[in-house]
């Protein structure tokens, strides 16, 4: 009985899981430095180390998993898919990834919990020594966790992925966590945008690219201008769930889940995508390659001490419009203007009688949004 249980929970865990693999990286490379001319089964064998057998094997691999590998004489590489597969990524070898799950966020916490000695702890357990992220990565979700309790819509096209980080901090801690996850989102959104305007041809001004901002704790949102109305709208582009696992004074492991719409805006009344602000396609690749390389950039600054540098670049990029803030489920809310984030993580918020207020907890909403999110919940 017990032994069938832990086959049902392996296999529920262990459905469609890719890892980095050595070999498929390495006939890659070689494919790609060949282009047009192809190279030969036998010199790709010889120079990765296999039979040709095996060279065959993961070529067939290769075309099933969405590349185009045209074979004559010779083997072209005549396409790749637009996928984050983990040999693609700078960090792959931390990745496990997969085409659907439920939750990265659940994948992640069972991982945790569940310690089985598999491939994936192997990975879990490098963490202390290198204190880089271990990422379960997903192209779709079925059911997509936001923060307090509500839904994460996650079709196709967008990225979600969740960074299992080692830590002792307190639980107190955490919000900086969320924060300067945010600031990693943000960062990658403008590095991405940098790069299409250098080699994609597209025009930014950067006066726009100041309108991307933080939205406490952790949403990042773009501020748009709209010439029928003469005034500026906010749209949610990206969300940041943080999770902590450990003793309240103590964390062992957090779990950071990060959603961004590149190619698709789920609400349009309040999320909005990059595609939607470039008017081009996003590619997937590229986009996880840069976020995971700013986040794991990001969280070494903050293990070493430098959260009061960071603190400075989040308030940088702070939202500070005024704000209608909801807490404890709508129960209390106020309304006034974002003017600061304090050294503990905590929300420095002046109200419209000229006193401040501290938010800890809870949510921020732009004018405008409240309603709109709280329809979004009955769908
Ligand atoms: C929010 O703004 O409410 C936070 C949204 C976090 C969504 C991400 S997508 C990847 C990870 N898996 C989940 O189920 N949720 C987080």
């Amino acid at each position: 009985m017990g032994e069938k249980k832990s086959a049902e929970f392996k296999g529920r865990r262990a459905k469609g899981a890719i890892y980095f693999n050595e070999n498929i990286k390495k006939i890659l490379d070689i494919l790609r430095e060949s282009g047009d001319n192809g190279v030969s089964g036998e010199e790709i064998a010889k120079k990765v180390g296999i039979t040709r057998a095996a060279v065959s094997k993961n070529v067939r691999k290769l075309n099933e998993l969405g590349y185009t590998i045209k074979v004559s004489k010779k083997y072209i590489l005549a396409g790749s898919p637009d996928i984050p597969y983990p040999w693609e990524l700078r960090y792959g070898k931390n990745i496990i990834f997969f085409k659907d799950v439920n939750s990265t966020q659940d994948e992640a916490r069972e991982l945790i919990l569940g310690r089985k000695r598999d491939r994936r702890n192997t990975l879990l357990d490098r963490i202390p020594e290198d204190s880089k992220p271990i990422w379960i990565i997903s192209l779709y979700q079925r059911k997509g966790r936001g923060r307090l309790g509500r839904t994460w819509i996650s079709p196709y096209g967008n990225f979600y992925g969740s960074a299992i980080l080692k830590s002792d901090l307190p639980m107190k801690e955490i919000v900086k966590t969320s924060l300067v996850a945010g600031l990693s989102v943000l960062k990658s959104i403008k590095k991405y945008l940098e790069q299409e305007v250098k080699e994609g041809g597209i025009e930014i001004p950067d006066v726009v690219l100041d309108r991307i901002k933080i939205k406490w704790p952790n949403d990042v949102i773009f501020e748009i201008w709209d010439e029928n109305s003469k005034s500026h709208f906010f749209r949610k582009v990206a969300g940041v769930l943080s999770e902590a696992f450990g003793e309240p004074d103590k964390v062992e492991y957090i779990i950071v889940g990060i959603g961004v719409n590149l190619n698709v805006s789920p609400i349009p009344e309040i999320s909005y995508s990059l595609k939607d602000f470039i008017k081009k396609d996003v590619s997937l690749k590229k986009f996880t390659d840069i976020l995971l390389d700013e986040f794991t950039n990001t969280w070494e600054s903050f293990r070493y001490g430098r959260w009061f540098e960071l603190k400075t670049e989040i308030e940088r990029n702070l939202y500070r419009g005024r704000l209608e803030i909801i807490k404890d489920k709508g129960e209390k809310k106020f309304v006034g203007f974002a003017v600061g984030i304090n050294p503990d993580g905590s929300l420095k918020v002046e109200k419209d009688d000229a006193s401040f207020e501290d938010v800890y907890y809870g949510d921020v909403f732009p004018p405008e949004w409240e309603s709109k999110m709280f329809e979004n919940q009955k769908r």
